[in-house]
């Protein structure tokens, strides 16, 4: 199989589990291309696509613009806090006059939940979810499970502890779905007001007790709190937060194993996890981003063998 199931990247819900093995072994070939003195290849050099973030961003946005610059690709960036979008233009538009400049694929983050399905139902390109609202994330989750996999040879059969803001998190969704297309375990961990009521009908378990989820798993992948999220305060403070699920060296010391930490980023150090953690050798928050450029580069190159121009 050498095409992808899907002529759009909304959801990890939509794809199967061959979609994320392709996905995997093209960014194999990326990684070793992104590592090389010459980091470019020319296979996107008739494709232009367009960045659109509705939404704050660093790590995706830079990494996204860096995998098309690797495949070669014309690019134009937009960010909603500096367009027309502040006069009132309505996505359509906004995305409509944008292709008009004759645009392949759009990768775009939005505040809203279902953006990037709304998009591809009405407008002639490819497009690519950055994170829609509370919803999902599909690059950061298969970046996720890339660099687990990377770490310990597979994802199949792995316990992995999803630790913090369940509720708001696009990313908890979206690991969920491909941890669980490649077989892994899966547990979440948070304050009870931060987990969603229905979380156990996608087979997952929920742990309460952060010192057992770290007993249990191989892998924990640490979520910030996401304030800007709550129009409400889901747990007392921050500093009992901190105490009840925050992530620090005494704590993973006191394992009988070593695991592999991760975190998506933005960290909240002090917060989620202490610095000596984040920074520690069993850290892979800098692998992960590394990924990201690799994994970017593989999603962006498979969909547009489907572009017939
Ligand atoms: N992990 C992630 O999505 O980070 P940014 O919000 O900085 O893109």
């Amino acid at each position: 199989m050498s095409q992808l199931s899907v002529q759009h990247l909304l959801g990890i819900k939509y794809l199967t589990k061959n979609d994320i093995e392709l996905i995997f072994q093209t960014a194999d070939h990326f990684k070793e291309v992104i590592n090389r003195p010459i980091k470019k290849v020319p296979s996107l050099r008739d494709i232009t696509i367009a960045n659109l973030f509705f939404e704050n961003s660093t790590r995706t946005k830079l990494s996204f613009e860096l995998a098309e610059k690797r495949l070669s690709a014309d690019i134009i960036n937009f960010s909603a806090s500096q367009s027309s979008v502040k006069k009132g233009e309505t996505l359509i538009d906004t995305v409509n006059n944008i292709l008009s400049m004759k645009v392949d694929i759009v990768v775009m983050r939005h505040p809203s939940v279902g953006a990037g399905v709304f998009l591809s139902q009405h407008v002639d390109a490819k497009i690519i979810n950055a994170g829609d609202g509370t919803h999902e994330h599909p690059t950061q989750a298969l970046l996720d499970s890339y660099s687990i996999r990377e770490k310990l040879g597979t994802v199949k059969g792995k316990k992995v502890v999803i630790i913090g803001d369940i509720l708001h998190s696009r990313v908890a969704l979206s690991n969920i779905f491909a941890l669980k297309l490649q077989g892994a375990e899966v547990k979440v961990c948070g304050p009870t007001t931060l987990i969603p009521k229905h979380i156990k009908s996608l087979g997952v378990e929920v742990e309460t007790n952060l010192k057992k989820a770290l007993e249990w798993c191989d892998v924990a992948n640490v979520l910030r709190v996401q304030h800007e999220r709550m129009d409400v305060s889901y747990f007392p403070s921050t500093r009992e937060y901190t105490q009840l699920f925050g992530i620090n060296k005494e704590l993973l010391d006191s394992l009988e194993k070593k695991i592999v930490i991760m975190h998506p980023g933005p960290i909240n150090r002090g917060v989620e996890i202490t610095s000596d953690v984040a920074d520690a050798d069993q850290s892979i928050i800098l692998n992960q981003v590394e990924n990201g450029v690799a994994i970017r580069m593989s999603v962006i190159y498979l969909l547009a063998q489907q572009i017939k121009h």
